[in-house]
């Protein structure tokens, strides 16, 4: 749930800089401000562009943290700079390169993608370890997806995925409608361990689940996002609620 409302949040604030960023009090910049295409330093680039989402550190944001050793062992170069450019259709995650539409140079994409990795891999943290593809390599089956979740979540996000004592609701159509399943799968493999939440490898201690369940799980999850105009309305009332909330 605070996850949710953070993402909602980080959002919101997305579109309020999209939209000048001049909120009441704030000095406008001075006029030696440098121009933005000039700006190569990966940490100021980073903190711009993907903490307010991601976390300043690449964890403890809404969406999946990027410092994470696990995920930077499980994501390629290409799949960041890419994900990076290009985003993520119908979710937060927006295309950042200018050829996309977005703002950065090629140069600032993969200053931050050298960033990235030069901040937070920690190969000695996965050494000896046999990681899951990073990508489906089959389809998956939402039944024996359901005996999945049963072995290796309910413990924690409760019958049926809606909340447990240890973990909230993951089957929320609002949820699932602003993440796709890459997003899913990712978060299946790493965990967030800056939540408390187990990799893979210790959803049931001393069980890794196998590349099949992964996949498994994640179409059982995905069979509770609505379909397409539902999915919209969906998520305009969900935001609604929240934004009321807020008040
Ligand atoms: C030991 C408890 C535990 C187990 C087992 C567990 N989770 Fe979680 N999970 C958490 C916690 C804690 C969070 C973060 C807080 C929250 O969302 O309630 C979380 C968050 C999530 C999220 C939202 C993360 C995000 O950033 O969007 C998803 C999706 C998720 N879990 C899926 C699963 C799936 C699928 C399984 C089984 C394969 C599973 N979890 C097993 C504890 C657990
Ligand atoms: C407004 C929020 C937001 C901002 C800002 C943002 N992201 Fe994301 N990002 C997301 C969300 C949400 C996802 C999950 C998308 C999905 O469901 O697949 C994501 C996913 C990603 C992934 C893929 C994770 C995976 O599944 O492997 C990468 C890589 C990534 N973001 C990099 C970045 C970088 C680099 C920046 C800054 C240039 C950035 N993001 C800025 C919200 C954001």
């Amino acid at each position: 749930m605070m996850l949710r409302l953070a993402l909602f949040c980080a959002i919101a604030c997305a579109l309020l800089c999209a939209s000048g960023c001049w909120l009441p009090g704030k000095p406008a910049p001075a006029p030696e401000v440098p121009r933005p295409d000039s700006v190569l330093d990966s940490k100021v680039l980073y903190s711009q562009n993907c903490a307010g989402c991601h976390g300043a550190n690449g964890t403890h944001g809404a969406a999946p943290p990027l410092g994470d050793p696990v995920y930077l062992a499980l994501v390629s170069d290409d799949t960041l700079r890419s994900v990076a450019s290009k985003g993520r259709n119908g979710t937060a995650m927006s295309a950042f390169a200018q050829k996309e539409g977005g703002m950065l140079t090629e140069a600032q994409v993969d200053s931050i993608v050298r960033g990235i990795r030069q901040r937070w891999s920690n190969p000695s943290a996965v050494a000896g370890v046999t990681l899951p593809a990073y990508a489906a390599t089959g389809a998956g089956d939402v039944q024996r997806g359901e005996t999945a979740y049963n072995t290796f979540c309910a413990s924690c996000h409760g019958a049926g995925g809606t909340g447990g004592a240890k973990a909230g609701s993951i089957v929320d159509p609002a949820y699932l409608s602003l993440i796709t399943d890459q997003g899913l799968r990712t978060i299946v493999i790493t965990g967030r361990p800056d939540f408390g939440a187990p990799d893979w490898r210790n959803n049931v201690p001393g069980r890794a689940m196998t590349g099949q369940e992964i996949t498994d799980v994640v179409a059982w999850l995905a069979s509770h996002r609505p379909a397409s105009p539902a999915r919209r309305q969906n998520v305009a009332s969900s935001a609604a609620t929240v934004s009321g909330g807020l008040q």
